[in-house]
């Protein structure tokens, strides 16, 4: 069974959808320990109410990129780690996280990546006028969410949305893909060729295409 270790900054709901997968028996897969470089992150709570063992590195206490990581790939492997999970986890990974879990490491991300990368992104959405917005599950690589794209969902902006709006509707397809994500990783489906993640098996969308808002010829 995959191990995996879920690093978290903040509130922690899609940690909660992956803990939520694996104990109704649709993700094969076991949290082994929650980390955190805030010890105040909801997403601890929730780690122990389900009785995951946490973790929390201060940014204070190592003030380095590189001995920040340093201890986390140390915390992580004590608690036999096979797989990184970011879940809305606020830094920048490092070539030591790279070099100690190599293509073992996934993040999500609010947008329909390579669009918007970065903080913020769903006002930035809004304020571009884009129509369509969604998620994006990726490996991380030495970019800022630049890895080979595992799955995107997509999501309608809506004229009056604002960024609370459109980052809820965003969170209920993280909440999806991401835990989708990670069984297509624990059966073995997912290969990486250059850029291109290709998943073997059923899984394919049927739609052939997707128009927002919905053309009509005539008003009403
Ligand atoms: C999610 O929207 C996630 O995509 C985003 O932070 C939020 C965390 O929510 N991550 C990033 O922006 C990473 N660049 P959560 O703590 O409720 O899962």
């Amino acid at each position: 069974m995959l191990k995996l270790g879920v690093l978290v900054s903040g509130g922690g709901t899609n940690l909660q959808a992956i803990i939520d997968a694996i104990e109704a028996g649709d993700l094969n897969a076991k949290i082994t320990v929650v980390l955190s470089d805030n010890p105040e992150a909801y997403g601890l709570k929730r780690a122990s109410a389900h009785g995951i063992p946490t973790e929390v590195v201060t940014r204070d206490g190592y003030p380095t990129k590189k001995t920040y990581d340093t201890r986390a790939v140390e915390l992580l492997r004590s608690h036999g780690v096979e797989y990184v999970v970011l879940a809305g986890f606020m830094r920048i990974i490092s070539k030591v996280f790279l070099a100690a879990f190599p293509m073992r490491i996934i993040n999500i991300h609010p947008s329909l990546l390579p669009s918007f990368p970065g903080l913020d992104v769903q006002q930035a959405a809004i304020e571009h006028g884009v129509r369509f917005s969604g998620c994006t599950v990726h490996f991380v690589d030495e970019g800022i969410d630049s890895g080979p794209i595992i799955i995107q969902a997509v999501v309608p902006v809506l004229d009056g949305d604002t960024e609370d709006l459109l980052s809820a509707r965003i969170l209920k397809e993280e909440h999806r893909i991401y835990p989708q994500a990670i069984q297509f990783i624990s059966e073995g489906r997912v290969r990486v060729h250059g850029r291109r993640v290709h998943i073997k098996g059923p899984g394919a969308s049927e739609s052939d295409h997707i128009v927002n808002p919905p053309i009509t010829l005539t008003e009403g």
